[in-house]
């Protein structure tokens, strides 16, 4: 079952054209990864998406509902979720509370809220930090945090932009296994932004690949990897240096 459509989406801001004529689909269950260099127009696909842009062109189809002229709240009340690239931390709130403000998406309860939230917390292996200050905590937890808060509100689909920039690799392992577990075990539909591209290959099922706005490349990660386009634009610089350095 076709979860989401993007159709011939094009964003311009000014004279700039940040998206270009981006057509794909996900179905429902499919871990898909979005890569490309940076200002290729990642971050404002999925702020199209999600409702946070009105797009200049194209239409967007989610769970069969034509969501192009939404806004971003109502996108989410539709079960679209998404985290940000750039998080800034709710006020004075504490791991729990944050991940309850995602909650109160589904119910209006604050217990009930508490109990998702707690679970939630507990899925992602995340329960002991639950009472600290998120401004308090290493971006690594941070990070884990907007994905639970993300979760909170039950999304049929999952957007993760850079969840795993700057982490050293025992963190990027372990946001690996958390995006391993909301896939597989809480059956959440995932699409995620990353540059890190050890994430990207041994986790996604299929790799959609941006530059200067248009989409040049689509396929699983073992092609994406050897793709002569996609090395030009892009991998040539990263994944075939980590790969040497891995290697040697
Ligand atoms: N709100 C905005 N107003 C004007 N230009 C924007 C806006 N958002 C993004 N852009 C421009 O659109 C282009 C794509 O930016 P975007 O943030 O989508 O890239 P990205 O692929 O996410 O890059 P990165 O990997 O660095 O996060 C860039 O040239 C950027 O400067
Ligand atoms: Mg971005």
């Amino acid at each position: 079952m076709t979860l989401l459509e993007v159709q011939h989406l094009t964003k311009n801001f000014g004279g700039l054209t940040a998206n270009d004529d981006i057509s794909f689909h996900m179905e429902k269950g499919e871990l898909v990864g979005l890569i490309g260099p940076n200002g290729a127009g990642k971050t404002t696909l999925f702020n199209c998406i999600s409702g946070l842009h009105a797009v200049t062109s194209g239409r967007i189809v989610f769970d069969g509902e034509d969501i192009t002229p939404l806004k971003a709240h109502e996108v989410a009340r539709r079960g679209l979720a998404r985290t940000f690239q750039v998080y800034v931390a709710a006020g004075d709130l504490t791991v729990e509370e944050n991940v309850m403000v995602g909650c109160f998406m589904k119910t209006a309860s604050r217990s009930r809220a508490r109990a998702h939230a707690d679970q939630i917390l507990r899925e992602l292996n995340i329960r002991d930090l639950s009472d600290y200050m998120v401004s308090e905590l290493p971006v690594a937890a941070q990070k884990r945090v907007t994905m639970a808060t993300a979760i909170g509100s039950d999304p049929k689909l999952l957007l993760l932009d850079e969840v795993a920039a700057g982490l050293n690799p025992n963190e990027v392992e372990a946001i690996m296994a958390s995006i391993r577990h909301v896939h597989d075990e809480m059956g959440i539909t995932v699409m995620l932004i990353e540059h890190v591209m050890e994430l990207v290959m041994k986790v996604t099922h299929r790799v959609i690949v941006l530059d200067y706005g248009r989409k040049i490349a689509e396929g699983d990660p073992e092609s994406i990897s050897t793709n002569p386009q996609v090395i030009k634009a892009y991998l040539g610089e990263r994944y075939v240096k980590e790969q040497r350095s891995s290697a040697g």
